[in-house]
């Protein structure tokens, strides 16, 4: 039987939202991978420390960990919420006194996805310059949901110079290009050293014929919206390749059924529980195992700066079939069975 072994697996973007949903879908992660950078468009946003320390321990009780008597979180399973604020033009001294407790800034522009209706509606530089200086020179990534309000299969494409703009004004400035979905977007990472990129598994799986050209699968509904047969291979040969500027990120995105199964089924696919098993197949049926362990990890170690602590991950080659559902929410492929599944974790 086959078998293979990753160490320290990070989701570099993670949807855990709040609540009772929190605590079903943060253990999903947090038995497999290290870490994960958590996103922060609840719902207000997470936009001050309060609101971000708050939630960062919102989300260690989900995973169960105890806090002792002076309030210092008892952790053992390790697993290391990587936080992230929602951007806005904030000032210097915030940043200053923030970046030791963030890993990014999240830039959503205005109303383009989930919760962002209080993003950034135009990207004026001169209004931008203090915050995004003030991230350089502090070295906080800003990462970015890539979309203008154009039509929907060209908004990634679109926001490419917007992405010129930011990266060449800011060359110190880390941007990272979220959940990449077209080949204008693979091809953009190689005209500015400063451009990075996080690839989910749904988009190196589907196209949009998966979503909308059959039976409508909401399942498969995201922002941004899968593309073309060619954008998806543009994708694979950067995540099979392990190119050192892209990462895993799962973009798992939960809603409740009945979100999904509805007249305006909300965006999002939620993959945390399959992340890991389905990029084993993958990888595996391009004979591209031995790069994986770049793409779910060192890569992000490297561009991040972080060291996660050990965790070892033994997937092998023995089907696993998804569940119905976990909670109230359906997950990708459910009902289906994988060809890899998780043996041991250490
Ligand atoms: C995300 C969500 O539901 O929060 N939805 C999605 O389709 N990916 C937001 C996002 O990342 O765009
Ligand atoms: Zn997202």
């Amino acid at each position: 039987m086959k078998s293979h072994t990753l160490l320290m697996p990070l989701d570099m973007h993670l949807h855990l939202r709040d609540g009772v949903m929190l605590e079903t879908v943060a253990p999903l992660t947090s038995y497999s991978f290290s870490g994960a950078v958590v996103m922060p468009n609840l719902v207000p946003p997470v936009t001050t420390k309060e609101a971000l320390r708050a939630y960062k321990k919102r989300i260690y009780a989900a995973l169960g960990r105890l806090e002792d008597a002076n309030d210092v979180l008892m952790v053992d399973d390790f697993f290391e919420p990587y936080m992230t604020l929602f951007y806005q033009n904030y000032d210097r001294a915030f940043l200053e006194e923030m970046a030791d407790e963030i890993a990014a800034l999240k830039l959503y522009p205005a109303g383009i996805t989930t919760n962002s209706d209080s993003g950034v509606k135009t990207f004026d530089l001169e209004i931008m310059r203090p915050t995004l200086e003030a991230m350089s020179d502090l070295d906080i990534p800003l990462c970015v949901h890539g979309e203008t309000d154009g039509f929907v299969m060209d908004r990634e494409a679109e926001f490419m110079s917007i992405y010129e703009m930011l990266a060449s004004h800011f060359p110190k400035l880390k941007i990272i290009m979220e959940h990449i979905t077209t080949k204008e977007a693979a091809a953009m990472l190689e005209r500015y050293p400063n451009l990075y990129a996080t690839i989910t598994v749904h988009h190196l799986l589907i196209t949009l014929d998966d979503v909308a050209g059959g039976m409508l699968q909401p399942h498969l509904f995201c922002k941004p919206i899968a593309k073309r047969p060619e954008d998806r291979e543009a994708l694979l040969h950067l995540a099979l390749n392990a190119h050192p500027k892209v990462m895993f990120g799962s973009d798992s995105a939960p809603h409740p059924q009945h979100a999904k199964e509805t007249c305006g089924c909300a965006a999002g696919v939620f993959t945390a529980p399959i992340a890991l098993q389905l990029l084993c197949e993958l990888f595996d049926a391009y004979g591209k195992l031995d790069n994986l362990q770049s793409f779910v990890s060192d890569n992000a170690q490297s561009i991040y700066g972080i060291c996660p602590e050990f965790k070892e991950v033994v997937l092998v080659e023995t089907p696993f079939t998804v569940p119905e559902h976990y909670g109230k929410v359906i997950p990708m492929y459910a009902g289906e069975t994988l060809a890899w599944s998780i043996s041991d974790i250490e």
